[in-house]
């Protein structure tokens, strides 16, 4: 009941009890009850006497059955069944992985409103408030061993970078390895997990982090989101839809490719080349000037006068 009330208040708008009592049949008392337990998923509602209640902002929800529409009528190659849509999980990557060991070697996609255990790459939190974001992630099988999905993650922080600059935002750039960045705050992250057989046939799991309406939140980085940049509330449902037909066809064509053949794209969005960085990995910092991403995906440093790739760490601007 708690998700039909919601749907009538995500407008954003006052709602008296006795409207929805009507709408749900029930008294106005369990209206009330069910508009107290969407606080737990971390929601304003707002009660007042003669008005009745309302959401502090409107809300866009995520509508399994206008997405699986959207997918059908597109290039996808995901079909509707493969499509779950959560109310509130741990993880959708951690998600993924329980489908896929139900069905292996099926694409799989989880979106969910909200997640308890959201992960960042290296062990960080990533903040998923309520249906507020996309929290999306694809399980997709692939055949030829781990080296195969070489630079993957950056080819998708590309995906996400082009479905920006389509919906009109400037300034989108990547930072290597995947994070994608407009005006230099952090707007999406990836992060991709292994299940099965790193050797073998294995399936990534790609997870696709996108702030879209979040306006508040406590973060130890510089972040942004879509409502920020365009000013409107966005659809969800409609930017999961672009996200997951641009994702599968990229997942599709990975492993023929490898990340050469996106190589020139990514290379136009990045946001590093040529500034003074430091790469740190551990304990261990390099400092150099960026000098992009090689074939492979590789970030390429020069120090000293010597280019050298790097394959993991984490790249900073060096402040000079
Ligand atoms: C990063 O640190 O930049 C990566 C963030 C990835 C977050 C997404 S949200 C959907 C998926 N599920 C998770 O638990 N993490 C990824």
């Amino acid at each position: 009941m708690s998700s039909q009330a919601l749907q009538i208040l995500a407008d954003g708008e006052w709602h008296s009890g006795e409207e929805l009592s009507e709408a749900l049949s029930v008294s106005r008392t369990a209206v009330w009850k069910s508009l107290k337990k969407l606080s737990g998923l971390g929601l304003e509602v707002e009660a007042l006497k003669g008005k009745g209640y309302k959401l502090k902002s409107p809300l866009s929800l995520l509508d399994k059955e206008k997405l699986k529409e959207q997918l059908s009528a597109s290039d996808t190659l995901v079909s509707g069944e493969a499509i779950h849509v959560h109310w509130q999980i741990d993880s959708t990557n951690e998600e993924a992985k329980r489908e896929l060991l139900k069905q292996p070697n099926q694409p799989v996609v989880i979106l969910t409103e909200s997640q308890t255990q959201g992960r960042g790459r290296r062990g960080r939190v990533w903040q998923s408030p309520f249906a507020e974001n996309l929290y999306l992630t694809i399980g997709w099988p692939f055949t030829a061993g781990i080296s195969s999905i070489e630079g993957l993650s950056l080819a998708v922080g590309l995906v996400v970078a082009d479905v920006l600059t389509e919906l009109g935002i400037a300034d989108v750039s990547l930072k290597w390895p995947n994070d994608v960045l407009v005006a230099n705050q952090k707007i999406a992250g990836v992060l991709i997990d292994i299940s099965g057989d790193p050797l073998d046939c294995f399936n990534a799991v790609v997870g696709v982090g996108l702030n879209v309406n979040m306006s508040e939140a406590v973060i130890d980085q510089s972040w942004t989101s879509v409502l920020s940049q365009t000013g409107a509330y966005a659809q969800r449902t409609d930017l999961a839809a672009a996200l997951i037909e641009r994702l599968s066809v990229l997942l599709s064509e990975f492993q023929r490719h490898g990340f050469s053949h996106y190589h020139e794209s990514w290379s136009r969005y990045d946001s590093m080349k040529g500034r003074q960085v430091v790469l740190s990995m551990g304990d261990q910092k390099v400092f150099g000037v960026s000098c992009g991403v090689d074939q492979n995906g590789a970030v390429l440093i020069e120090c000293d006068g010597t280019i050298r790739a790097y394959n993991g760490g984490e790249i900073s601007l060096r402040l000079v």
